[in-house]
Order: C-alpha cells, then sequence, then structure tokens
C-alpha cells in the first residue's frame, strides 16, 4: 500500500525466501558456498541449520535460481512423517508416477528415474526442510537412500536444512553412521550490527524503483538491530511496519523514534 509513496516496485520486507533479496552477508555467502561445494562435489549428505527466520530457505532458494539448469531438485518440507510417505512425496516432486505403489516399487522408480538423470549428466538434488522434525528413523532411511551410487559417484545428494535441534539430533552416538558422511554441518549465525545496517539498505535498493529510497538513522538501526536481535524475519516485521508508519505520518527518513513507535504498536499487537 506504501510502495508509490516511496517509489517502490515491490515491498522491501516481505517475509517470503525470495532469492533475489538474498543480502550476501558473510555467513550467507559461506553458507552458498558450503552447499556449492557439496552438491557439486557429491558429497552425498550436506546439512544447513540456524535459528528460526536466520535465511536458510532463502539460501537454499538462491542456489536453485543460481543453478537450476544444471539441478533436478525435490524440495520437500517435513513434518513428522514415515519414511514411505516421505518417499511419496520425495517420487512426486520429482515428477514420478508412484500413486498406489508400495515402498519398494517406488525405491525402484526413483532409483531408475536417478540413473537417466545421472546418464543426462544432472544433479539430482533432494531438500528436506524443517528436518529438524525428521526422527532418527527416517534419517536412517534416507542415509540407505544417499547410498544408490554409481561405481564412481552417488546418484542423490541430500541436503537437510533445519533448526538447531537438527544438528543436535546428527550429534547424537546412534546418527554417527550418517553423521560421518557429511562434511561439517554449515551454521548460519544471526547477523550483527553492521551487517543488519547493510541488510535494510540492501533491500531498500532491490525494491526502488531508482535504486535510492528512504533511509534510517544510525540510532534507528540500533534500534532495529536490538529488537530483531539480528534475525532477518524479525527484522523485515518492523521495517515494514516502521515504512507503513512513515507513510502515514508523512515522513521518508527514519530517527529511532519511530522505529520505537514501530516496535510499540507491534508488541501492543503481539498482546491483544
Ligand atoms: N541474507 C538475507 N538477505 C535477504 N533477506 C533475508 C536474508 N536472510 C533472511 N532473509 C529474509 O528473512 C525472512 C526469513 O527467511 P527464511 O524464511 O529463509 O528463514 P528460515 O531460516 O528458513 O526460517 P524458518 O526456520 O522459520 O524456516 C525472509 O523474508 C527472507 O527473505
Ligand atoms: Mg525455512
Amino acid at each position: 500500500m506504501y510502495e508509490e509513496y516511496y517509489s517502490f516496485k515491490e515491498l522491501p520486507f516481505n517475509v517470503t525466501p525470495d532469492p533475489r533479496f538474498l543480502y550476501r552477508s558473510r555467513s550467507h555467502r559461506d553458507a552458498l558456498a558450503y552447499i556449492t561445494y557439496g552438491i557439486f562435489q557429491k558429497k552425498g549428505f550436506i546439512a544447513v541449520t540456524g535459528e528460526v527466520g536466520v535465511g536458510k530457505t532463502t539460501v537454499v532458494n538462491a542456489f536453485i535460481d543460481l543453478f537450476q539448469p544444471s539441478l533436478e531438485t525435490a524440495f520437500v518440507f517435513t513434518t513428522k512423517f514415515p519414511f514411505d510417505q516421505l518417499l511419496y512425496l520425495v517420487c512426486n516432486d520429482f515428477g514420478l508416477e508412484v500413486e498406489g505403489m508400495n515402498k519398494v516399487q517406488m525405491l525402484m522408480a526413483l532409483n531408475k528415474f536417478l540413473i537417466s538423470q545421472y546418464e543426462k549428466n544432472r544433479n539430482t538434488v533432494l531438500i528436506i526442510d524443517e528436518a529438524q522434525n525428521l526422527s532418527p528413523e527416517v534419517l536412517e532411511e534416507l542415509r540407505m537412500l544417499s547410498n544408490l551410487e554409481t561405481r564412481d559417484r552417488k546418484l542423490i545428494q541430500i541436503m537437510l536444512v533445519g533448526q538447531p535441534e537438527l544438528e543436535k539430533m546428527l550429534n547424537l552416538n546412534e546418527m554417527r553412521q550418517l553423521r560421518q558422511r557429511i562434511p561439517g554441518i554449515c551454521h548460519i549465525p544471526i547477523l550483527n550490527r553492521d551487517d543488519v545496517e547493510k541488510y535494510i539498505q540492501f533491500r531498500i535498493k532491490v525494491a526502488s524503483v531508482n535504486g535510492q529510497g528512504p533511509a534510517f538513522t544510525s540510532e534507528a538501526i540500533n534500534e532495529v538491530f536490538h529488537y530483531s536481535g539480528g534475525t532477518p524475519r524479525l527484522i523485515n516485521i518492523l521495517c515494514d511496519r516502521v515504512l507503513l508508519l512513515g507513510y502515514v505520518m508523512n515522513v521518508h527518513n527514519f530517527d529511532s523514534r519511530i522505529v520505537r513507535e514501530g516496535i510499540r504498536e507491534l508488541e501492543s499487537k503481539e498482546i491483544t
């Protein structure tokens, strides 16, 4: 609603994991590099963790966007599914017709598909988001799935993406066989104060028509940092509120007072 007022072509602080808005902080860049390395070096398994709202799904989407032509991806979000249901979703997302098939038949269909992709020299990647919800039994089955291989390489790369509980689970003694196959776990930390500033400027720039847009004073950024703790999703929610307030109050540049007002509004909304 305020896009026109600030000359935005789109909302700068949406909460969708849109890779066009990816601000490449050191840690987001490292995560992208880790994923790229793991997938193209055919490590078999990789894992990305981070707190809620830190940008895990956005980084994964950025990776897919960058390498789409050479990838065949299936993207599944897990709740606590048993393995055969997960397998069904995976096959479906790869475009396989597996309606009515049992587990063995689905595995056979998947294997055939993986070999055909291998022959076309395409990288098949299974991305499991919200992987902290996977049970140890399902993780074990996934390990078996990653055993599908030719003599010289893995046929499928599996990327586990989830909250820090995922790392805890992978570090359990019973998970050591799987854990040994993962080349380090990539953890995305929250943003520091400087990155929060650059992050805000970057998103405003991407959304604006002429590459310019409203500015935040240094104190205003401090307030955003303090409120959000450096979590991108919380930054977005607050900045969206501040932009709305600015529109209503007819100001284009934001000081700490208007940010505090935004925080008050969000907090009173949480209470009601
Ligand atoms: N580096 C970044 N650059 C730009 N936007 C980002 C960045 N990191 C996160 N965001 C934004 O923050 C919001 C939350 O990101 P995302 O959904 O990727 O987080 P997540 O870690 O997957 O969260 P969850 O644990 O809830 O799944 C999105 O709007 C996303 O665009
Ligand atoms: Mg996510």
